[in-house]
């Protein structure tokens, strides 16, 4: 049995939207907090808490599935989400420009090799799509 859209319109649906977003916020605080545990040197902790922080992601995804929040059309969703992630990398980039300008040249690097990792995401996504579907 699918789970794509199991809870969509049940008594659940609301709940399980919760989740979903609490999980999303839940894995980008376990990332916040290994920055945190990386500053201090405790890099084993920084670690197991992106480990975590994956997990929580996971989850995400396992609840906005069964909320049906995604698209069985991989190829045509996954192609929209290359251009997307490569347009968003330029704006990240934009960003990360922005930050360098405030004289917070760590924190500048760090958001450009986000917009870089964007730029892959992106594609890598154009070659799946050509490979697999
Ligand atoms: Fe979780
Ligand atoms: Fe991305």
């Amino acid at each position: 049995m699918s789970l794509i859209g199991l809870t969509k319109g049940t008594d659940l649906e609301k709940k399980i939207d919760e989740m979903w977003k609490g999980e999303a916020m839940a894995a980008a605080a376990y990332h916040a907090f290994a920055i945190v545990a990386k500053e201090k040197g405790l890099l084993e902790l920084s670690e197991s808490l992106m480990k975590i922080a994956a997990d929580e992601a996971r989850h995400g995804g396992l609840y906005a599935a069964l909320n049906g929040h995604t698209n069985e059309n991989l190829s045509e969703t996954l192609s929209s989400m290359a251009n997307g992630e490569i347009s968003a990398s330029e704006q990240i980039k934009e960003l990360s420009n922005e930050i360098h300008k405030l004289g917070f040249e760590e924190a500048a690097q760090a958001v450009k090799a986000a917009a870089e990792d964007e730029y892959g995401h992106g594609t890598l996504l154009k070659e799946l799509v050509e490979k697999y579907l």
